[in-house]
């Protein structure tokens, strides 16, 4: 038994260690900062409960980025000396953020221990690599991410640290390797136990999906696949659930082996950095040559995003979480016994809400974050629930969930297919989409983002929309001088939300206004921008007659745009003639 000491440790405060909802995200070079990672650990060692702590079990593991390793050395070691029972680190270090939530949620150890949390390391979407990011989070006993109270402690925390501890003589773990080590300290002892990365998460997507029937689909010489995990911690998920327990072939995948600096790229599943992905499905500028294959999908860095794609054809995270729960209940046996319900963030297209009215659902239209959705779903009244963002999921964890989200649509494919397989023409993607718009109309649905204006500016446009509300008549008035083409505003707000399980209210979560056609425009500030300010517009026409859902997704936005774009005088707010991304 290797035996180590508790040594403590004077520090200081550092500035700026306020995490946000997805934890504290910086580049690599800050986190290499002496004491910079130390002191965030401690502090929130001290911001949980002392039983979350002494004698826990707690999970370290992430998407497998540049400093991982040598920050999960370092958390073991601050582990050990904290008085933590046991850590679980997924091998090499790779757990994706769904698979951490599940294995917080999930996993039992040999002698029967569950654990009280998780830090995950990672930085989700954004670059990694020696000049780019690093982030830490921590993760509750529910799987969730540590709700506002704990984080804000965590920051105060930092910002009167003194001390921390470490077992400094703990000897470094060979985290290549599966299995337990175990060590002695002052208080007892202390184990690192190395599992596989994969397990826990394939065990529980076992139980929510068929995966005899998905596996039918996959032989299909009719159907084909493929996954593009960008280089991060989805590919060792894809190999494990798409080629080795479902079938597909090796060659369905697109970098898959996860690489420190996600080989250079920027980790983000959608149509502009899923590139390659983009133009093997027959899609972009770039678009190769010969028949695409029939399904196609992404992950980001962590993997708790995805994006989906048909032949030639792209779904948006608004209509496939609004499909996904339209089909839910036959083609999935984790909801085969009906939905508790869905729900949408606000700029999230309303697509889902006519799902929702259709089959007399409860729908909740929550802020943007996946937090809100954690509330809804421990008080069991929320099944499934997506993002504009490339988020969807289900109350299976509490994190978005990209793989999820293809597996869902697989299931989707092979229910609609089970009877065609063998004869007759299969139901594709793209006539999911388009059954669905007939069904239920379509969301023509655009994102334009102004990134990095000027934060002055950017609060002057908010503030000038919000008094612009205060009369309908004259919002009416501006418009129709500017299209006579777009229905009347027929309501107009901030948007504001008291969470119905705790209460909170959260108030300025953005600017809609409500077309009498069920048509929408939401200006939002983006929560998640380094630099400067991001303001994004979120434009929205419902079509419900089915002979007009086919068309050109900008042209048919292109009245709103306008009108969107005068009503708010953007160019004059901003400077900015166009917007940076359009998506
Ligand atoms: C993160 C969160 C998502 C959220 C997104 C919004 O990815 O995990 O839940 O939708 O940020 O980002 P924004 O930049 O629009 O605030
Ligand atoms: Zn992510």
């Amino acid at each position: 038994m290797v035996l180590f000491t508790v040594a403590k440790k004077e520090t200081a405060p550092i500035d700026g260690q306020k995490p946000g909802t997805s934890g504290l995200r910086k580049k690599v070079t800050v986190f290499q900062q002496p004491n910079y990672l130390h002191n965030f650990v401690q502090a929130t060692f001290n911001a949980l409960s002392p039983s979350n702590v002494r004698g826990a079990t707690i999970v370290v593991s992430g998407d497998g980025r540049y400093f991982s390793e040598e920050a999960i050395q370092i958390i073991a070691k601050m582990a050990a000396a904290n008085g933590v029972r046991r850590v679980w680190v997924g091998q090499n270090g790779l757990l994706s953020t769904p698979a951490v939530s599940c294995v917080i949620r999930e996993r039992v150890g040999a002698d029967g221990s569950k654990a009280s949390g998780g830090f995950i390391l990672t930085a989700s979407h954004n670059p990694g690599g020696p000049h780019e990011d690093f982030g830490i989070k921590y993760n509750m006993e529910n799987g969730g991410p540590a709700p506002e109270g704990i984080t804000d402690k965590i920051y105060a925390n930092t910002t009167t640290i003194k001390e921390y501890f470490i077992a400094e003589d703990l000897p470094d773990v060979d985290i290549s390797t599966v299995g337990v080590t175990s060590f002695e300290g002052p208080d007892g002892p202390f184990d690192v136990d190395i599992f596989d990365s994969t397990d826990d998460y394939v065990k529980l997507m076992k139980t929510i999906f068929d995966f005899e029937s998905i596996q039918k689909l996959l032989a299909s010489p009719k159907f084909t696949f493929c996954y593009d995990a960008l280089h991060g911690v989805a590919g060792i998920y894809a190999k494990r659930i798409f080629v080795e327990e479902l079938g597909a072939n090796e060659s369905s995948l697109l970098n898959c082996t996860p690489k420190e600096d996600f080989g250079g790229g920027h980790p983000d599943p959608n149509l502009t950095y899923a590139k390659e992905l983009v133009a093997r499905m027959g899609l972009g500028k770039t678009a190769l040559e010969g028949e695409p294959p029939e399904f196609g999908a992404a992950a980001d860095g962590d993997a708790d995003r995805n994006m989906i794609l048909g032949k030639r054809f792209f779904v948006t995270p608004s209509d496939s979480v609004a499909i996904i729960a339209a089909n839910a209940v036959q083609s999935i046996p984790y909801f085969s016994s009906g939905l508790k319900g869905v729900a949408r963030s606000m700029p999230t297209s309303a697509a889902l809400d006519v799902v929702a009215k259709n089959l007399n659902l409860k729908f909740f239209e929550v802020p943007t974050g996946w937090k809100f959705f954690g509330n809804l779903m421990d008080a069991g009244v929320c099944s499934i629930c997506g993002e504009e963002s490339f988020g969807t999921g289900s109350d299976h964890i509490r994190e978005k969930d990209g793989i999820w989200a293809v597996l869902a649509w697989l299931s989707i494919l092979a229910f609609r297919n089970r009877d065609n397989l063998n004869g007759g023409k299969l139901v594709t993607v793209e006539d999911i989409v388009k059954e669905h718009w007939a069904t239920y109309g379509r969301h023509y649905y655009t994102r334009y983002d102004y990134e990095n204006v000027d934060a002055g500016a950017a609060k002057e446009l908010m503030a000038y929309l919000v008094k612009l509300q205060s009369s309908l008549p004259d919002v009416n008035k501006i418009i129709k001088e500017i299209r006579s083409d777009v229905s009347d505003v027929v309501e107009a707000d901030e948007f504001e939300y008291k969470d119905p399980v705790d209460g909170s209210i959260s108030k300025h979560q953005g600017i809609r206004y409500l077309f009498g056609d069920g048509s929408r425009l939401v200006f939002r500030l983006s929560g998640t921008g380094s630099v400067g300010a991001t303001i994004r517009l979120y434009i929205e026409q419902y079509e419900k007659d089915s002979s007009k859902t086919g068309r050109d997704s900008q042209e048919a936005l292109a009245p709103l745009v306008d009108a969107a774009l005068k009503l708010s005088k953007m160019q004059e707010f901003t400077g900015r003639s166009a917007p940076t991304v359009i998506t």
